[in-house]
């Protein structure tokens, strides 16, 4: 069973390990600890299926606004769902927390992750020329409206994520 769960500390090995499989520049160990543990406006999910984590996702509240900061899923693990489950609980909470927008960035070469998030509401706003350092590709940036959250939706999610490090 897929669960989805305010990343720990304790996660922070297996999420390196996605990390480093995923992404031509990964963040640090330093870099995602300092995010659990001294950035109040952060908050991140696991995906966790059998015990092991299988994906992640991350986003800073800034002030009405949700700003996704990664997403990533094992390799032995994508196209079966893991990706949308995490973005989809990711909303979800940003909405339950009164946040309006969500936006992020993704590398213009990226139409897997682009298909994601245009499913999921995100539509492109505009790009940001040579915004990754690895190889000066641009980025384009997306943004999606949230809708407002009804009090029982608002009321079960906050309950339900305290101690997800919003
Ligand atoms: C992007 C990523 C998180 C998607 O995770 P995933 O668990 O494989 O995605 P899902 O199975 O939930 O698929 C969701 C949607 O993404 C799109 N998608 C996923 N894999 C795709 C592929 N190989 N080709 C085209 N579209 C794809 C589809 O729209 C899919 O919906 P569908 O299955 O209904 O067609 C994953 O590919 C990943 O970790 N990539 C490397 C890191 C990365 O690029 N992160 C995003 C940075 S902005």
């Amino acid at each position: 069973m897929l669960l989805i769960e305010p990343m720990q500390v304790e996660d922070v090995e297996e999420v390196l390990a996605i990390e480093r499989a995923s992404f031509a520049a990964p963040w640090s160990r330093l870099a995602f600890l300092s995010e659990l543990l001294e950035n109040e406006r952060a908050v991140y999910l696991v995906a966790r299926e059998e015990g092991a984590v299988i994906g992640y996702v991350g986003m800073w509240r800034i002030l009405d606004e949700g700003h996704i900061t990664n997403l990533a899923v094992h390799p032995d693990a994508r196209r079966r769902g893991v990706g949308r489950r995490l973005l989809e609980a990711l909303c979800n909470l940003a909405i339950a927390r009164g946040l309006r927008r969500l936006t992020l960035e993704v590398r213009v070469s990226n139409s897997v992750a682009q298909h994601l998030y245009e499913s999921l509401g995100f539509s492109v706003a505009g790009i940001r020329p040579g915004y990754y350092q690895d190889n000066q590709e641009d980025a384009l940036i997306m943004w999606r409206d949230l809708p407002t959250p009804g009090p029982r939706a608002g009321h079960e999610a906050a309950g339900s994520w305290e101690g997800a490090g919003a």
